[in-house]
């Protein structure tokens, strides 16, 4: 690793920078074009709304990444030529948001201190209001853009209110005025998920520009003129908040139950066949495609559709083809369809035609049956649909199954009795005359049985020679005497400044090296500049943006490291990374290929930078547009989510030493009181959607990590769950890395007053939860607590922590020794 000792840019950010600019346009979503783009050659431009100058390039928190600089939508416009007639507005509307943040964020500051809580805690992911405000809307031209902003981010939920989910009053009566004054009018929208747009239903052009990082005005401009054109396809469906069924009882504080059960985004909207705003898969183009279907085959247990895509407009364009499935009824009630895959052409010039094929495993379609404790797949039709949303699909043909099949047997691991799942009525489609129906043979799908016996782990022999308290101190991240919580949240590690955590340091005496871990997912949050000390770096806290408000500005100096006036002036060091697009926004590309190599590009800047692991990809399911870190997550399809997250992951680790980490292991799909909230839900809707895209992931993709999550699961901590950590994760998939908490789920916040209790450093070693992260001295002692008491509920024995050490150990032997 070669430090950069200049504040210049480097070659290497103005190369990724680039490639960003020249990915991202794919992972836009035009949603509606009445003709008015591309706007063609700049011109004169009236620039209005919160995302036009304060631009959201993606969300807060630990997703958050520290750039030298981005490109705001004004200097993207800017950039490309446009001239800006509305610079009063712009410059009115800062004022008013700034005294809005001020406030707010004073505000809290006061309640934080009247509660005794840590203030950058308490305003973890909070979003100071939209300022009330009416300002002339008078720029020249008879061109206009609002773009709409929505921030989000770790520690708090979206709210299903105006300035949030839904427009305030004010941006509605202002989009509605320009549409109509204007000739030419565009709404972009500027988020990291879904706002309801039912009351600016009127306007004729909308595009989701998302969150693109740091180019993001000028890919905005290379759109918006037409140099470069939208592909994406939406990850989540779009509908008003209320008609989710997961919206009832969501952010309950304690207990919130997944009554919905496997009816989550599409998969519910298509059986009830209710309306919505935008459909899952939907997105506009350019230009136009016709989709000609192929006759499907079926070879051996792999079901090919083949789609001839042709190019019918007059611009260039890329289209996606989704496949899915209709399962049929059996012993197991079936949502209306799934998606089964999905294949993205190359660039179509007008006229051009491609034929694509989309291919699947059935046994891929089997459904989780609770009653065998096995996946199963139902004998009758297996209706395929091709087309290019949920609701714009062709049925193609069907595979015809005779047979009832077992593909996996396993064992339950857990469910809720609080309640039963929802069932709902299922329409069937007739097929068509002349689609084929194939048939797979049953005997050519075998059942696979998951034998729960313990994979024999390397133990090193430096295993066998460490006292308890060091294997302890081996399966904790290197973690301070003093629990300075400030310290620590998202900062914990010392050889990396800003890095969020890295493996012990206790062990000195062995020289061990570390392996540091830094977040993501957006790109890689580390402190801009360090000095060094011997090998410690120290830089400026790596959390930023408004929340850091809460502080006086003196509280703020002091968090900067101070250096002794009278001793030598240190060399300063420089980590500036470049900040890609939001995880919806990879997603929404559709496209596995610019996926890895968002994960290529993060990769090389890990190794330039010293970070072995990255706390990304996050992929928890997006089971409700509320969840507050939607934005860093995929979708609201397991299969999709999975598909993605194995892509970023073989990115980054194409990269020697260098490992992903997916995160938050599992059912972390809401913020309000994280730490401790437990989610409820039934085996057949965690095994079928929150658990899948994991599986999915770490068998395509083998990541080095995994990171659990900080929710219960049915009453007890995730992290602390061996049958998930062990049973399904290892036995079951095969997962031969290192297990790894989140940050101080343990009790670094203690967990006064609330109903379920802190997880426990103990229980993390007895599920096989290798790393505590970042250990506190108090998990030392719980971890040493439980080897001598038989009593203690995660009681131990030196072969549990042997055996999470050894696999520490040998993934820093194999990540350092490249
Ligand atoms: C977040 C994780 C993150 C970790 C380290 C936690 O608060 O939930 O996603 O990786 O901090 O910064």
């Amino acid at each position: 690793m070669k430090r950069i000792t200049t504040p210049d840019i480097s070659t290497f950010e103005t190369k990724h920078i680039d490639r960003v600019r020249a990915l991202a346009p794919e992972c836009m979503v035009l949603l509606k074009n009445d003709g008015t783009l591309p706007l063609g050659a700049p011109g004169k431009v009236a620039l209005y709304g919160s995302g036009a100058r304060q631009t959201i390039k993606g969300g807060t928190g630990s997703g958050d990444v520290n750039v030298r600089h981005f490109v705001n939508v004004e200097e993207g416009l800017e950039n490309a030529g446009f001239e800006i007639t509305s610079k009063a507005w712009l410059d009115a509307y800062d004022q008013a948001v700034l005294e809005s943040k001020k406030a707010f964020f004073k505000d809290q500051r006061k309640q934080a201190d009247a509660a005794g809580a840590n203030p950058l805690m308490f305003v973890l992911g909070k979003v100071a209001p939209e300022p009330s405000c009416e300002f002339p809307l008078d720029g020249e031209g008879d061109t206009s853009i609002y773009v709409l902003a929505r921030i989000s981010g770790e520690g708090a939920d979206r709210l299903p209110e105006p300035g949030d989910i839904k427009l305030t009053q004010e941006e509605i009566r202002d989009i509605l005025a320009l549409n109509r004054r204007y000739d030419r009018f565009v709404l972009v929208l500027n988020v990291g998920g879904m706002v309801d747009l039912t009351p600016v239903a009127e306007v004729g052009t909308v595009l989701l520009m998302g969150q693109l990082g740091t180019p993001a005005g000028d890919v905005l401009a290379d759109v918006l003129t037409g140099k470069r054109y939208p592909s994406g396809k939406l990850a989540m469906t779009w509908a008003p908040i209320e008609t989710y069924p997961s919206t009832k009882g969501f952010a309950e504080p304690d207990d919130t139950d997944y009554q919905e059960g496997i009816y989550v985004g599409y998969r519910y909207f298509d059986t009830v066949a209710a309306d919505v705003t935008y459909p899952f898969g939907f997105g506009l183009s350019y230009t136009s495609f016709s989709l000609t279907p192929g006759s499907p085959y079926v070879d051996r247990q792999t079901v090919k559709v083949p789609v001839l895509v042709k190019n019918t407009g007059n611009r260039p364009g890329k289209e996606v083809v989704e496949v899915y499935c209709s399962a049929p009824d059996g012993t197991l009630e079936k949502p209306f369809q799934e998606l089964a895959g999905f294949a993205k052409t190359g660039e179509l010039q007008p006229g051009v035609e491609e034929m694509v094929t989309v291919s699947f495993d059935l046994r891929d379609m089997a459904s989780y049956d609770p009653a065998a404790a096995a996946w199963v797949l139902e004998d009758g039709l297996y209706q395929l649909r091709a087309g290019s949303s949920s609701r714009e699909t062709t049925i193609v043909g069907a595979v015809y199954l005779s047979e009832r099949i077992v593909t996996e047997q396993l064992r339950n691991i857990t469910t809720t009795d609080r309640f039963e799942d929802l069932s709902l009525p299922r329409q069937t489609e007739p097929m068509p005359d002349d689609a084929p129906i194939l048939t797979a043979d049953p005997a050519g799908i075998d059942t696979r049985h998951i034998a729960y016996i313990r994979e024999s782990e390397p133990i090193p022999k430096l295993i066998k020679q460490l006292s308890d308290e060091e294997l302890a101190n081996l399966c904790l991240g290197n973690y301070k005497d003093a629990e300075d919580i400030l310290e620590i949240i998202g900062n914990a590690a010392i050889h990396v400044a800003g890095a969020a955590g890295e493996t012990t340091g206790w062990l000195n005496d062995y020289n061990l090296p570390h392996l540091v871990m830094a977040d993501g997912p957006a790109g890689l949050r580390l402190s801009q500049e360090y000095t060094l000390e011997g090998e410690i770096a120290s830089g400026a806290p790596a959390f930023g943006g408004d929340m850091m408000l809460v502080f006086e500005p003196e509280e703020l100096a002091a968090m900067v490291p101070q250096e002794d006036p009278n001793a030598e002036k240190k060399e300063s060091y420089y980590q500036y990374c470049v900040s890609v697009p939001i995880g919806t926004d990879i997603a929404q590309s559709w496209n596995r290929e610019l996926a890895e190599e968002v994960g290529d590009l993060v990769g090389s800047e890990m190794e330039r930078f010293g970070i072995h692991t990255w706390l990304a990809p996050a992929m928890n399911l997006q089971r409700s547009p509320l969840c507050g870190r939607n934005f860093e997550y995929y979708s609201e399809d397991p299969r999709l989510s999975g598909w993605t997250a194995a892509a970023v992951t073989k990115g980054i680790q194409k990269h020697p030493g260098c490992g992903a980490t997916l995160k938050h292991f599992a059912c972390n799909n809401q913020e309000t009181n994280r730490f401790f909230s437990n989610s409820n839900l039934s085996e057949r809707a965690l095994r079928e959607l929150y658990l899948k895209g994991f599986e999915i992931a770490v068998k395509e993709a083998e990541p080095h990590f995994i990171m659990t999550s900080y929710n219960l699961i049915n009453g007890e901590h995730a992290c602390n769950r061996k049958d998930l950590l062990t049973d399904v994760l290892r036995r079951e998939w095969g997962f031969r890395g290192i297990v790894m908490t989140d940050w101080l789920v343990t009790g670094g916040m203690g967990s006064a007053g609330e109903k379920w209790p802190c997880a426990s450093a103990a229980g993390n070693v007895k599920a096989g939860n290798d790393l505590t992260m970042p250990g506190m001295p108090s998990d030392k002692a719980d971890i040493l607590n439980a080897l001598n008491d038989s009593n203690h509920a995660y009681a131990l024995e030196r072969a549990d922590m042997e055996r999470c050490a050894a696999r520490i150990l040998n993934k820093i032997y194999e990540l350092t020794n490249v």
